[in-house]
């Protein structure tokens, strides 16, 4: 038995959380610090960073406390080392690299976009493999082709903004605020999918995204019809977003014959995707899986899911081991 305690700080969400044998999560607590970037429309950086050093130390506190645990009694510290905002990723590196000398445990050092992508076994541990995995977040759309642990495969990624980027974008533009994907989310039930018909950029071309032209889309139409309903652009904008992401998604399971479909990253809690990823799983007879929604925004738990598996096919990371705010899959 392996307790992990991981730490993630790469955005804007101070997390926690107690994990046994990569799979059985016993504390997960996560602070968000939207309130404090909401007034700027998006992440500030040095705010970010600042808010980490404040919240980091209690956050991680009330996840020992929530497992039932004394520190010493982890055997392991995972912390996201990146890709993320550079200020923000070394509070968590260097808040896990003191707690793994202080208890004398090994420190590992965790990719955040395999964090996201283990979230899922979290749940379900038994999930078919070769797997897809669609990720969408605030940074980083992309199909992954996933077949155990260190075995996956980017099949497509997005040339310009990530899914969730052009969520955040256009709900900025409409004036329904921060974070964008949500709003977007509540103010699309209320307005008609079809009511414009916005383009679904590559839709029948590969597994390669782009969503900045479906951006400038919206607001081109915005201008252009200023009284038009927002509920009415909110829904269209994300009808085409979904539309996208399920073809290729799609596609995608065709390619590699995969067994199951699953979703990952904040952008995977949007209703209607999870409603259409279902019914096109359904269609396939590819077992669909869906993370609560918990586990696909920002979290600790998949930190140290994924820190359990890189522990142990990899060893401990290096103390001296720094942020990489550019680390790819
Ligand atoms: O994975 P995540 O929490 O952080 C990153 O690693 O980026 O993803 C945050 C992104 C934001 O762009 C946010 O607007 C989007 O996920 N998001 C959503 C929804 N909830 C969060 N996008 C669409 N619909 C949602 N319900
Ligand atoms: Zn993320």
């Amino acid at each position: 038995m392996t307790v992990l305690l991981g730490i993630e700080t790469s955005c804007d969400e101070t997390a926690a959380a107690v994990v046994q044998d990569g799979r059985q999560v016993l504390s997960s607590v996560v602070s968000s610090q939207v309130d404090l970037h909401a007034r700027f429309g998006g992440v500030v950086p040095e705010i970010a960073s600042r808010a980490h050093v404040e919240l980091l130390t209690p956050v991680v506190a009330e996840a020992l406390v929530e497992a039932g645990l004394e520190g010493p009694e982890v055997d392991a510290v995972a912390a996201t080392v990146g890709p993320g905002l550079v200020g923000s990723l070394l509070v968590g590196i260097s808040a896990a690299k003191a707690l793994a000398l202080v208890w004398d445990v090994p420190f590992v050092g965790v990719n955040h976009l395999e964090a996201h992508v283990h979230a899922a076994f979290l749940e379900e541990p038994d999930l078919p493999l070769p797997l897809v995995v669609l990720l969408v977040s605030g940074g980083h759309t992309m199909l992954v082709e996933f077949a155990g642990y260190g075995q996956h495969r980017v099949l497509g990624s997005t040339v310009d903004d990530a899914a969730g980027e052009a969520f955040d974008k256009v709900a900025r533009f409409l004036g329904l605020g921060y974070p964008g994907g949500p709003a977007i989310d509540r103010v699309a039930m209320d307005g008609d999918p079809e009511a414009i018909a916005f383009p679904r950029p590559m839709l029948d071309d590969g597994l390669q995204f782009s969503f900045s032209g479906l951006k400038t889309a919206v607001i081109n139409h915005v201008r252009a019809h200023p009284d038009v309903a927002t509920a009415d652009v909110a829904a269209s904008f994300q009808a085409a977003v979904v539309d996208v992401l399920l073809a290729k998604g799609r596609r995608a399971a065709e390619e590699v014959s995969a067994q199951g479909l699953c979703l990952a990253g904040g952008v995977a809690a949007n209703s209607l995707l999870r409603e259409r990823w279902l019914d096109a799983c359904t269609e396939t007879g590819v077992r669909c899986f869906l993370p609560s929604r918990s586990l696909c925004t920002d979290n600790a738990a998949m930190v140290a899911a994924a820190g359990w598996y890189r522990l142990r096919a990899e060893g401990p990371t290096p103390l001296d081991a720094g942020a990489e705010p550019n680390l790819k899959l």
